[in-house]
C-alpha cells in the first residue's frame, strides 16, 4: 500500500478535482483506492456525501462514542483519552474505493501538532503520539478496506496538518495553475518539504528504538507536476497565454522543489521532477461532476449530449496522468 498527496499550498489549482478524477481513473484499473479528506474545507466529502447525509455525519462527530469522520477517529489521542478509534468508510458509487470523510473539526488537531512536534524532539511520548495519529488511524483504514493506494487531500497551506500528512506519504505530485501566485507557491512547496524532512529525520534519530519503529518514514518522493489549464479567477484578466506560463514552470520546478529536496537526498526526486502530465480546462463540466458527486470522464448520462466528446476526452486524460502516477509511484 502507498500514500500519496496532490500537494501545492496556492489555493483553487485543482488539487480536489485532480484527486477525484485520478482516483476513478486508478479504480477503473483494478486499484484499490482510499481517500482520505485532511483539508479542513471538507471539500472532498462534500463532493460524494450529500447534503443531508453530511450534516448527520458531521453533527455526530462531535459527540462522544460516534466515529464518523477523520477527526472521530484521532479524537481520543488529542484528548489523551486512549488511541485513534475505528471509523465507517464511506462507499463511492458502484466502485471499490472508500473515503475517510473529513471534518472541519480537524483544524483542533492542527492546533495541537505545534506542540507535539516541539514534545517528539524533546522525545515525549505524547508527542510521538500525537504527531502520528492521523497516519496511524489512515494506515488502519486502509488495511481495512485492503487499499492498494490512500489518496489524501489537502487544505492550501504549509500548516502543521499539511506537514504531517506529506511526511506521512511515500510520494506527492504537485499540480501547479497558470498564474503568477501558482508559480510563486512553488519555492515554499521546496523549502517546506524539505525542512519537514529534514526535521523528522532528526526526530527519528533522537526517538529510543521502541518508538522510532512506531513513527513513518517521512520521506516522501516527489514525482512531478501537473499542469492545469483551468486558470483561477483571481479577479483581472492575465495577459499571458497560457503557453508562456507552461514554459515557465519546468525551470520553476527544476530550481525549486528539485534543487531543495536533492540537496536533502537524491532519493527524493526518482524520476526528476518532470511534467507528469497537462489538464485542460473543462469549463462547466467541472460543476456538473460536483453536482453529480462523479469523475468528468463519468458523465456520460449526467450531461447533454454535445458534451460526450468532452467527457471522453477528460476519461483519456485522466486515465493517462493516473497510469502515469502509478507507474513512478510503483503502484
Ligand atoms: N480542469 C478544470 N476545468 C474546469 N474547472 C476546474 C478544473 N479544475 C478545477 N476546476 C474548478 O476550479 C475550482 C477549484 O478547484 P479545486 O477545488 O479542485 O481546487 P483545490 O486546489 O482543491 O482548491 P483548495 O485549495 O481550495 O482546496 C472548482 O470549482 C473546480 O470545479
Ligand atoms: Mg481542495
Amino acid at each position: 500500500m502507498k500514500k500519496i498527496a496532490l500537494f501545492n499550498h496556492k489555493g483553487g489549482v485543482g488539487k480536489t478535482t485532480l484527486t477525484v478524477n485520478i482516483a476513478d481513473a486508478l479504480a477503473d484499473m483494478g486499484k484499490r483506492v482510499l481517500l482520505v479528506d485532511a483539508d479542513p474545507q471538507c471539500n472532498l466529502t462534500s463532493f460524494y456525501v450529500e447534503e443531508s447525509k453530511l450534516e448527520q455525519l458531521l453533527g455526530e462527530s462531535g459527540q462522544d462514542g460516534s466515529e464518523a469522520t477523520l477527526w472521530s477517529a484521532i479524537k481520543p489521542v488529542v484528548e489523551g483519552r486512549g488511541d485513534i478509534a475505528s471509523v465507517a468508510l464511506w462507499e463511492i458509487g458502484e466502485s471499490k474505493t472508500r473515503l475517510f470523510p473529513g471534518d472541519v473539526m480537524l483544524s483542533l488537531y492542527e492546533e495541537e501538532l505545534p506542540q507535539a512536534w516541539t514534545e517528539c524532539f524533546a522525545r515525549k511520548t505524547r508527542g510521538y503520539d500525537v504527531a502520528t495519529a492521523m497516519s496511524r488511524a489512515v494506515s488502519a483504514a486502509a488495511k481495512e478496506c485492503r487499499a492498494d493506494v490512500v489518496i489524501y487531500d489537502v487544505g492550501p497551506n504549509v500548516g502543521a496538518l499539511n506537514r504531517v500528512v506529506l511526511l506521512d506519504c511515500d510520494a506527492f505530485v504537485t499540480p501547479v495553475a497558470a498564474d503568477l501566485f501558482s508559480l510563486r507557491a512553488l519555492s515554499t512547496v521546496g523549502v517546506s518539504v524539505a525542512r519537514w524532512i529534514r526535521d523528522w529525520a532528526t526526530i527519528r534519530s533522537i526517538a529510543p528504538d521502541a518508538q522510532r519503529r512506531a513513527l513513518f518514514q517521512g520521506k516522501p518522493a516527489f514525482l512531478g507536476y501537473v499542469t492545469s489549464a483551468y486558470k483561477v479567477n483571481s479577479g483581472r484578466s492575465a495577459a499571458n497565454p497560457h503557453q508562456d506560463w507552461e514554459k515557465r514552470i519546468a525551470p520553476r520546478v527544476r530550481d525549486r522543489i528539485v534543487t531543495d529536496l536533492r540537496a536533502v537526498d537524491d532519493a527524493l526526486v526518482p524520476h526528476g521532477g518532470n511534467k507528469i502530465g497537462a489538464i485542460k480546462h473543462f469549463q462547466s463540466l467541472a460543476p456538473e461532476a460536483q453536482k453529480h458527486g462523479r469523475a468528468i470522464g463519468k458523465l456520460r448520462g449526467y450531461v447533454n449530449s454535445g458534451h460526450y466528446v468532452t467527457v471522453d476526452e477528460a476519461a483519456a486524460e485522466f486515465r493517462e496522468l493516473a497510469e502515469e502516477i502509478a507507474k513512478r509511484a510503483s503502484l
